[in-house]
């Protein structure tokens, strides 16, 4: 393949968008992982499934950056879930940690690339792979806001009995509890949602959505989401390496774009063959604005202890 896309973290995030990225054959894959063993084991078996699936990308595994040299892509997934007894602040800077080591050798082997963060507490990890690459802002951003419409998505389907590919819908703001979903930009075949449920329902699927991330940590109990996460990051991937232009809700670094200035949140971007082409402005409604507000007071508090 002409392009190159590395995965770091071959767990459950890491592996599936690896799965997902050479099913659609969009690029060769180099998986990364600390863990000897997992990376390579991983990346043969998707290799030995090729034949079956009928795709020619190599997946390969390493426990270092050597083979990720010169990636057109990044996606980073490198992190470990909180553990019984640990405060969210000791897992921010453990994970804070492990970014810090990837960003540093993902961008002395791929100065050219961009890079799809998607490891928890997804806002803050940004601001550290973006401080720790010295990337320009158009080539570091983060994945929130394409999982967190597309779980707005699934609702909307469900409730109307409608396919999910009739839906739109858009979700701005952290990734977290303050995420700001925006029910007068989501539609069904062009109609907005307004027109098509009660408040009251749409404040249920709202709040769903929200919350989206802990009913799934509810259901499987050892672990988080994966299957959603991994399609949202390819999507970004996919809108990059074919230069598509997808307009999609990304984390990126704002600089006066909504009133904020120097932190990554979640609002609309054209993404292209340069990563970050046009950050989108959309108009807000006074209480859809203090939502965004509020969601990036949030973000900054978790920045503010890491600095
Ligand atoms: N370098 C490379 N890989 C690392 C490092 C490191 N320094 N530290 C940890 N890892 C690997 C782990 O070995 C593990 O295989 O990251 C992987 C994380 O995988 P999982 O524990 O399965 O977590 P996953 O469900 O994939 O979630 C990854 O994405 O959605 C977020 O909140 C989620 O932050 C989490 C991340």
């Amino acid at each position: 393949m002409d392009k190159k896309v590395t995965v770091i973290g071959a767990g459950n995030v890491g592996a599936t968008a690896a799965q997902r990225l050479c099913e659609k054959e969009l690029c060769d894959v180099v998986l990364v992982d600390i863990v000897d063993g997992v990376p390579q084991g991983k990346a043969l078996d998707l290799m030995e499934a090729a034949p079956i699936e009928k795709h020619d990308s190599a997946v390969t595994g390493a426990n270092s950056y050597e083979l990720t040299a010169d990636s057109d892509v990044v996606i980073i997934t490198a992190g470990i879930p909180r553990k019984p007894g640990m405060s969210r602040d000791d897992l921010l800077k453990t994970n804070a940690g492990i970014m810090r080591d990837v960003t540093r050798n993902v961008a002395k082997y791929s100065p050219n690339a961009k890079l799809i963060i998607v490891s928890n507490p997804l806002d803050a990890m940004c601001h550290v792979a973006y401080k720790e690459s010295g990337f320009p802002r158009n080539r570091v951003m983060g994945m929130a806001g394409v999982l967190d419409s597309a779980r707005f998505r699934a609702f909307i389907a469900m409730e109307l009995n409608v396919s999910v590919e009739n839906t739109h819908a858009f979700v701005l703001g952290g990734h977290g509890d303050t995420m700001v979903p925006l029910p007068r930009y989501s539609s069904v075949a062009g109609i907005p949602i307004t027109e098509l449920m009660s408040q009251e329902r749409i404040e249920a699927l709202v709040e769903r959505t929200r919350t989206g991330g802990a009913e799934i940590v509810s259901l499987l109990k050892t672990g988080s989401a994966y299957y959603a996460p991994a399609s949202a990051a390819v999507e970004m991937a996919e809108s990059i390496l074919k230069d598509k232009k997808k307009v999609l809700p990304c984390a990126v670094l704002l600089e006066g774009e909504y009133g904020i200035n120097n932190l990554f949140i979640g609002v609309p971007v054209k993404l292209g063959a340069n990563g970050i082409e046009q950050i989108i402005e959309i108009r807000l409604s006074p209480e859809e604005d203090a939502a965004l507000k509020k969601s990036a007071a949030a973000v900054q508090s978790l920045v503010d202890i890491l600095e």
